[in-house]
């Protein structure tokens, strides 16, 4: 089945951010699929495929795409068995970044830990170990703050803590950083929000 124009378009056109919006089932995969082959490919131009970066939301997309990107590499060097560049292809696909976007996250922290100031043997917890510190978290800076005796703290506690249900201050407190952890400069977020007050 040849492409379609619209396809041909996304396939073809370089240099240009690019936001591709179809119907479900309509071959959005299946073109990026085929524009990635055809920038590694490429005769004159070519790219390493361990330099394009590929990101997906789940570990089976990512999955497909390198198997389809493998094979296409693949039925190239049958074609073309003597193109050296071609043959290394085959070679850096198994280090190329098609994975998930956590999966890629994770790779940059694990692989420049230094320039955050991160320990290199990081982990990423489970749900419920990161509720429990973040529990911990709250009750130690509560009975901080509470002890510290600001005036405007001692308000706000007066009117979201009832005897010893702290929950209603907890669920803000964690809401509000939930929302500021979403933006990539979470400290100007709050300085922002600060300001509307
Ligand atoms: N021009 C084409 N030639 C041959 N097959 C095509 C063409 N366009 C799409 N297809 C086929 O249509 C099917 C759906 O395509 P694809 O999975 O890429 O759609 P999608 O838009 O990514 O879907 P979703 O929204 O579910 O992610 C696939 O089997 C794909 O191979
Ligand atoms: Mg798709």
């Amino acid at each position: 089945m040849p492409l379609t124009d619209e396809q041909k378009l996304v396939r073809d056109t370089r240099n240009k951010n690019m936001l591709v919006s179809a119907a479900a089932g309509s071959g959005k995969t299946f073109v990026l699929v085929e524009r990635i082959i055809s920038e590694i490919l490429d005769e004159k131009n070519g790219i390493d495929v361990d330099r394009i970066l590929v990101v997906t939301f789940t570990t089976a997309a990512a999955g497909e795409m390198k198997d389809r990107i493998r094979k296409a590499i693949d039925a190239a060097i049958m074609k073309n068995g003597a193109d050296g560049r071609l043959r290394a292809q085959a070679t850096l696909i198994h280090n190329a970044h098609i994975r998930t976007i956590d999966s890629f996250c994770s790779w940059v922290v694990k692989n420049y830990f230094y320039e955050i100031d991160m320990d290199p043997s990081f982990r990423i917890g489970a749900s419920g170990e990161l509720k429990m510190l973040n529990d911990n978290i709250f009750s130690d800076l509560l009975s901080a703050k509470l002890e510290e005796g600001d005036e405007d703290f001692k308000n706000l506690a007066d009117a979201y803590i009832s005897g010893r249900r702290t929950d209603t201050l907890r669920d803000m407190v964690f809401e509000l950083h939930a929302k500021a952890s979403s933006f990539a400069w979470p400290d100007e977020w709050y300085d922002s929000a600060l300001k509307l007050i």
